[in-house]
């Protein structure tokens, strides 16, 4: 016989071994959630169909609100209602901290400098600490009004026309990398389930990556760069303290000497930077155009949505970011869509930094989380759950720090731009477009 075909079928055999090994052993020191039996070695990742947040939606009726799945190496628990998630993040937050990291964003060394990817830790703590105190409060996010007002009245000018417009076209670039960027981290990716199939990069994932990701740091630094001249000639001219924004704190900040850097490495910035871009690019964007289809499948909704648009603003002028506090339709609407739509259906994936005992359950350490889109369809929380009906959230209490609706996740990894983002920007953007 072929010796190839003899250590291909040796090394399958030994594959095989291990997963039973392996699987029996994660079992035998407790009991693992409930979930598909699954294939050796492939796991649970013929279970997972093209939409695979739809598909575990429907696993609840069969197996509950707590699944378990391997993903070819991959064990991973998945939590379909939100009393699973209230327990979750009230009770296994800290245990459940750090995130998994996958191939691609392991290019670059992406995930060193990343505050999402980060281990929870000091350099994540002081990150968090400087988006969430220095960056998005609200002072700066109305301080900043003007700016996001700009971007709007150009995009309705003609978004196209203005790109072009951009000089020498870096602008255009930047974007264009950045689409491809969240398109080769939104590919499950075969190196991730196997990791012994890495190197081979069957899908080009890795190289699209490096590519993309590459182009997007030279530009994020030129960006930073400027940025530091005009901080410069500013001291120089003694005029430094009036335009402190948030990249100026991030090129200033001193570490307190014990568990925090010195100072944020000109690296670390850069990929900080296209961090932000990234996290509120396509989220932003994805639940305006889920609004305004829902909108435009339920023309009550879009009649109520227009009249108090109509009531408050009027015709002669331009809504602004100040009247969204104003127009609770409004955001009862941006809720509601974020509530059926969430823009990133399974949250950014945690892992276990323990074995952990979760409602019963025994969790290995290094199980992956992913928190399905089923929360917002829980049909124990809403009523008509697949209904887009924002009328549900006029005199609720319910918002994005409540168990029933985590599209910007909760607990300690909660998503760092949940107060614009939250209302402001998905509310001004479809407010301002000509629904
Ligand atoms: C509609 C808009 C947005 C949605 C739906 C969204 C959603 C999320 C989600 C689900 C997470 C993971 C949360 C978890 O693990 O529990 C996250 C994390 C994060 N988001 Fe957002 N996000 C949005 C906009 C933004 C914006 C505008 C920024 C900043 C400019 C931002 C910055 C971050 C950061 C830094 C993290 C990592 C937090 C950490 O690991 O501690 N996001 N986001």
């Amino acid at each position: 016989m072929d010796w190839c075909l003899v250590h291909f079928l040796l090394s399958f055999l030994i594959l095989v071994v291990a997963w039973f090994v392996l699987h029996h052993r994660s079992s035998s020191q407790g009991r693992l959630p409930p979930g598909p039996r699954g294939w050796p070695i492939l796991g649970n990742l013929l279970d997972l169909e093209e939409m695979p947040h739809k598909t575990l939606c429907e696993m609840r009726d069969k197996y509950g609100e707590v699944i378990w799945l391997r993903l070819g190496v991959k064990n991973t628990m998945v939590i379909l209602s939100s009393k699973a998630a209230s327990e979750f993040f009230k009770n296994h937050d800290l245990s459940f901290a750090d995130r998994s990291i996958t191939e691609v964003s392991r290019v670059h060394d992406f995930d060193k400098s990343s505050v999402a990817l980060a281990p929870y830790g000091s350099y994540w703590r002081v990150l968090k600490r400087l988006v969430t105190v220095d960056m998005l409060v609200t002072k700066r996010i109305n301080d900043t009004a003007f700016v996001r007002r700009e971007c709007v009245d150009d995009m309705l000018l003609c978004i196209e026309e203005e790109a072009s417009k951009l000089g020498d076209g870096q602008g255009v670039e930047f974007f264009t990398a950045m689409m491809r960027l969240m398109e080769w981290n939104g590919h499950a990716n075969l190196g991730d389930f196997f990791p012994w199939l890495r190197w081979l990069d069957l899908q080009g994932l890795r190289r699209s990556m490096e590519k993309d990701l590459g182009q997007a740091i030279d530009i994020a630094s030129g960006f930073v760069k400027e940025k530091m001249n005009n901080i410069i000639q500013d001291h120089n001219l003694g005029s430094d303290e009036k335009r402190k924004d948030f990249l100026s704190v991030l090129l200033g900040f001193q570490g307190n000497g014990k568990d925090e850097p010195d100072k944020i490495s000109d690296r670390d910035i850069n990929i900080f930077i296209l961090e932000l871009f990234l996290a509120g690019g396509e989220t932003t964007s994805s639940t305006i155009e889920w609004a305004m289809t829902e909108l435009l499948l339920s023309p009550k909704s879009m009649m109520k949505a227009k009249a108090e648009l109509t009531q408050l603003v009027g015709p002669k002028r331009k809504v602004e970011e100040s009247d969204i506090d104003n127009l609770p339709y409004l955001q009862a609407v941006i809720k509601e869509t974020m509530r059926l739509h969430p823009p990133i259906p399974f949250l950014v994936p945690r892992k276990a930094t323990k074995d952990t005992n979760f409602m019963g359950f025994f969790i290995p350490k290094n199980t992956q989380f992913v928190n399905a889109w089923a929360i917002g369809r829980d049909p124990d929380v809403w009523d008509e759950p697949l209904c887009f009906k924002p009328e549900r959230f006029i005199d609720s209490k319910i918002d994005y720090k409540h168990y029933e609706l985590i599209p910007f996740g909760a607990g300690r990894r909660m998503c760092a731009g949940v107060t614009g983002a939250s209302y402001a920007s998905p509310s001004f953007g479809l407010a301002a477009s000509p629904i």
